[in-house]
């Protein structure tokens, strides 16, 4: 390949000279087990926070729960076919804490084992590797009730859950996350509320982020002792792209600041074994961080197989008053109270740029950026993007067809941004698209849609879009076919 621009290529540049993937590189889609289980009560399973949040009047729009979703509890296998179609060689999906282990303690449930232990021999006889997440953000409601994430027990809970699967899928699953974005976990779900299970309480927050860290580290140690050495341990982070408005003092501080609270806050101590000193400075003002306790850091800093980074957009910010709050980094909504503890002095503005139905402006250089930066800090540590996509504005055309030339413009640049990393000397081993099927986006409920594949909701009737398509033939040929031109 001939020598590549600095700068994004343009338009044409990237239709015409194909964009290739040296092999092996896993082409996957992620998914998690609320946004598409259903069977909410069926097998044992247990309410997790996220059932008793979205029946909460006013937490959702318009009321919509997980209770049905996409169904994949019983159609797992026709979306494991689907898969196939799609060429994928991987797919990341999660466990749902209270189908294995109901309120969060005690023996493991067989019956909810077993759905997890037919889903990956279904995806093993079809030629794609499994990845398990252990936690995207469905706390049992038991441990929610005793305190939840703030509370210490719950990181020993965590570990004990996690042994529980490693010691039933260890033998067939290779690669192993142990928690999804603990920055939505925490913050979103402590600070601003916007996510289960709803409290607005910035100092329960920040322990909040300290016992994710922690579940994190006792997890991993869990799961190597239950499994195969041959098997992978990651975590997937949120990490934010955090760019600062002018190069005026105060603006470097403000990101500065973000970046602290958005990235420093878990690969900190996840990585390094130490929490950012300029982090606990700003929240000193709201807690001495008396609730880490000797060892926990060395506990937290275990030795990774991977990081998995998932990329949606940038962040821009600035200083700004004392009462400015902004919506979060990459979007889920804004908030009345932030979720972004000790930077209340920090305001966010929008990227220019076009935008996705959530909101999110478009912008692949943040991806690349992003490749780049953990390829210097984290040297030698593999790198995969475990989500990346979009949602747009999806609808059947009279055919009955689902035409989604945005989605393929969008994959399209951002994969040639991971191309271009790689050649910059980033270790990447692959992509996960988010999502596979349209499904339940949080508290936008189904009304946000990031599948590749489009789901009539009233008849559960899955229609792959043309990106659906497109992905198929990358995934096929590890060439990124040309962009289509509408
Ligand atoms: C990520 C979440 C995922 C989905 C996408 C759009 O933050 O991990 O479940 O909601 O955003």
């Amino acid at each position: 390949m001939s020598e590549l621009p600095e700068s994004a290529p343009s338009e044409s540049e990237l239709s015409e000279s194909p964009v290739t993937f040296p092999p092996p590189f896993l082409w996957g889609a992620a998914t998690s087990a609320y946004q598409i289980e259903g069977a909410v009560r069926e097998d044992g399973r247990t309410p997790s926070i996220w059932d008793t949040f979205s029946h909460t009047p006013g937490r959702t729009a318009g009321g919509e729960t997980g209770d049905v979703a996409v169904d994949h509890y019983h159609r797992y296998r026709e979306d494991v076919a689907l898969m196939a179609e799609l060429g994928l060689n991987a797919y990341r999906f999660s466990v749902s804490w209270p189908r294995v282990q109901p309120t969060g303690r005690g023996p493991a449930v067989q019956a909810g084992l077993d759905f997890y232990r037919r889903l990956v021999d279904e995806l093993l006889g079809a030629g794609i590797k499994p990845v398990v997440t252990l936690y995207h953000w469905d706390l049992p409601q038991e441990l929610e009730d005793a305190g939840g994430w703030p509370e210490r027990d719950t990181a020993y809970r965590f570990a004990e859950y996690a042994r529980m699967v490693g010691d039933a899928l260890g033998d067939r699953v290779e690669g192993w996350i142990t928690l999804n974005e603990p920055w939505c976990s925490a913050f979103l779900g402590y600070a601003s509320g916007v996510h289960a299970p709803g409290r607005t309480d910035a100092v329960a927050s920040l322990r909040a982020a300290h016992h994710l860290n922690l579940a994190h580290g006792l997890g991993t140690s869990a799961l190597r002792s239950a499994m195969p050495a041959r098997n992978t341990v990651a975590v997937s982070l949120n990490s934010a792209v955090v760019r600062p408005l002018s190069q005026d003092p105060a603006d470097l501080a403000a990101a500065r600041r973000i970046d602290d609270l958005a990235n420093g806050v878990f690969h900190g101590p996840m990585l390094s074994g130490a929490y950012p000193k300029t982090l606990l400075s700003a929240t000193a003002p709201l807690t001495d961080w008396g609730h880490v306790r000797d060892g926990d850091l060395a506990a937290i800093r275990q030795p990774l197989d991977a990081l998995g980074l998932n990329y949606y957009t940038p962040a821009l910010v600035s200083a700004a008053p004392s009462d400015a709050t902004g919506p979060r980094a990459d979007g889920h909504g804004s908030a009345e109270h932030s979720p972004w503890p000790g930077a209340d002095d920090v305001a966010f503005h929008q990227t220019p740029g076009e935008r996705t139905e959530m909101g999110w402006t478009i912008d692949p250089t943040g991806l690349h950026e992003l490749l780049m930066r953990y390829t210097r800090e984290a040297p030698g540590l593999p790198l995969y993007i475990t989500e990346n996509g979009a949602a747009f504005d999806d609808k059947p055309d009279a055919d009955g067809r689902v035409h989604d030339p945005e989605r393929i413009a969008y994959l399209h640049a951002h994969l040639s941004a991971v191309r271009r990393a790689l050649t910059d000397g980033a270790d990447v081993r692959g992509y996960y698209l988010w999502s596979l099927l349209d499904n339940f986006e949080w508290a936008y409920g189904y009304g946000k849609r990031f599948g590749a594949v489009y789901v009539d909701y009233a008849t559960q009737e899955r229609t792959p879009k043309s990106s659906a398509r497109w992905y198929a033939q990358t995934a096929r040929t590890g060439a990124l076919p040309p962009v289509e031109r509408t």
